[in-house]
């Protein structure tokens, strides 16, 4: 499958926030709606960076850049596109843009229920840091998770 990753535009907004209500903010309010989305667009310390298929989108990632780290806000692939390595693809094409621009650190919170997400991370290197309890409208813990980026991602092969 070819899956090409680029810059998002403001026409996949609208997808980008159902893909975030649906996916990652399921069974709480939704904070990441079509305006928020695209104020990321155009504000120069966020990055939004799509997955795309042929002209769907199968995946997204939002992130803030921070002095010396880079936080990942939102990172979804959509079911029919999970387990292809796309993630992957989004969370290393971060990571490279971090890395050029002198970041050291990668930092998330997951949804303590959220145990394919937290599979994911681990299997990529991510260490726990600390636990915000009720941090999802009081319905769930986040897990916070983080990764220094001066060594390469956790290689599938290496197990
Ligand atoms: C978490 C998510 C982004 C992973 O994306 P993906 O494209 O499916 O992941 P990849 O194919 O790149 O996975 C890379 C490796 O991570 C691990 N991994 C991925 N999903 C996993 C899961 N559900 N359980 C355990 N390990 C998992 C595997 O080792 C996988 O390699 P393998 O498939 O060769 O075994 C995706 O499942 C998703 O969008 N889930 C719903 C939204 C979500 O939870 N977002 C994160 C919120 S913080």
């Amino acid at each position: 499958m070819r899956i090409r990753l680029g810059l998002a535009r403001r026409r996949e907004a609208p997808v980008i926030a159902l893909m975030s209500r649906d996916l990652v903010e399921h069974g709480i309010p939704s904070s990441w709606n079509e305006d928020r989305v695209l104020n990321c667009l155009v504000d120069s310390s966020f990055v939004v960076v799509v997955a795309r298929h042929i002209r769907q989108v199968a995946g997204f990632a939002i992130a803030e850049f921070t002095y010396n780290k880079i936080h990942l806000d939102l990172l979804a692939v959509s079911q029919g596109y999970q387990r292809q390595g796309i993630g992957r693809q989004l969370i290393e094409w971060l990571e490279s843009s971090a890395k050029t621009s002198g970041r050291k650190i990668m930092s998330l919170e997951v949804r303590a229920s959220n145990t394919g997400a937290m599979g994911f991370y681990n299997r990529l290197g991510f260490y726990e840091e600390s636990v915000k309890h009720d941090y999802y409208a009081g319905k769930d813990d986040a897990i916070c998770l983080h990764r220094r980026l001066n060594s390469g991602l956790a290689s599938i092969d290496s197990c």
